[in-house]
C-alpha cells in the first residue's frame, strides 16, 4: 500500500523553490540555482566539487571550512548561499596549481602536516593575513591562525614555516602573487 493511502491527511510538502546564484571562484564565473538552504560549504564541496575546502564541525569553532570572500576570511559553514551571491571567493585550490606552493614546501618542511585535514583552512587564514599585511609579525601570524584548530600538530610548526617563507619571499611582492592566487580583486 502507498504512503499516500497509509497516511491520507498527511501534510503536503511544497517544493522549495531553487534561488539564482552567481559567483567567482577562483577567477572563474559559476551560475547556478541553488537550494535557500544551502550553505556556502555545500557549493563549494558539493556543486563546485573543490575537495581541498574541508567540513568538521560544521557551526563556525573549527576553521576547516576557511576560504576568503571578496578578501576576508569567512568560514564557509557558516555563511549561507544567498550571503555568497554575487561575490568573489578563493579556495585553496587557487593558491597550488599542479605543484606544490614554496608555503606548502616550508610547511612539509617544518612538519607541520599530519591528518592535513586543517591545513587548507590554515593556508587560506595566512593567504587572507598576506593580503591585507605583507610582514606580519609573529604575534600577528599567531592572531590569524586563533580560528583554526589543529588536533594533531598545533600551530608551532606553522608558524616556523611561514617565517621562513616570508624570510624567503620578497617584501614588496604583493602576497597574492607570492601565494600564486589569481589575482583579479586587488
Ligand atoms: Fe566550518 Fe568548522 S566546519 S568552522
Amino acid at each position: 500500500m502507498s504512503l499516500d493511502k497509509l497516511f491520507p491527511n498527511k501534510l503536503k510538502c511544497k517544493p522549495v523553490p531553487l534561488i539564482p546564484f552567481t559567483c567567482k571562484v577562483n577567477g572563474e564565473q559559476r551560475n547556478l540555482e541553488v537550494p535557500p538552504t544551502y550553505r556556502l560549504a555545500d557549493l563549494i564541496c558539493g556543486e563546485f566539487q573543490l575537495s581541498g575546502t574541508k567540513t568538521f564541525c560544521g557551526n563556525g569553532h573549527c576553521g576547516a571550512c576557511s576560504v576568503v570572500m571578496n578578501g576576508k576570511l569567512v568560514n564557509s559553514c557558516l555563511i549561507m548561499a544567498y550571503q555568497a551571491n554575487h561575490t568573489e571567493i578563493e579556495t585553496i585550490e587557487c593558491i597550488s596549481k599542479g605543484t606544490l606552493h614554496p608555503l606548502q614546501e616550508k610547511l612539509m618542511e617544518e612538519g607541520e602536516l599530519q591528518c592535513g585535514y586543517c591545513t587548507p583552512g590554515r593556508v587560506m587564514a595566512i593567504k587572507a593575513l598576506l593580503d591585507s599585511n605583507k610582514r606580519p609579525t609573529r604575534e600577528e601570524i599567531v592572531e590569524a591562525l586563533s580560528g583554526n584548530l589543529c588536533h594533531c600538530t598545533g600551530s608551532g610548526g606553522m608558524i616556523r614555516a611561514i617565517e621562513k617563507y616570508l624570510d624567503e619571499s620578497p617584501v614588496s611582492k604583493k602576497s597574492t602573487e607570492v601565494l600564486g592566487g589569481y589575482d583579479d580583486h586587488t
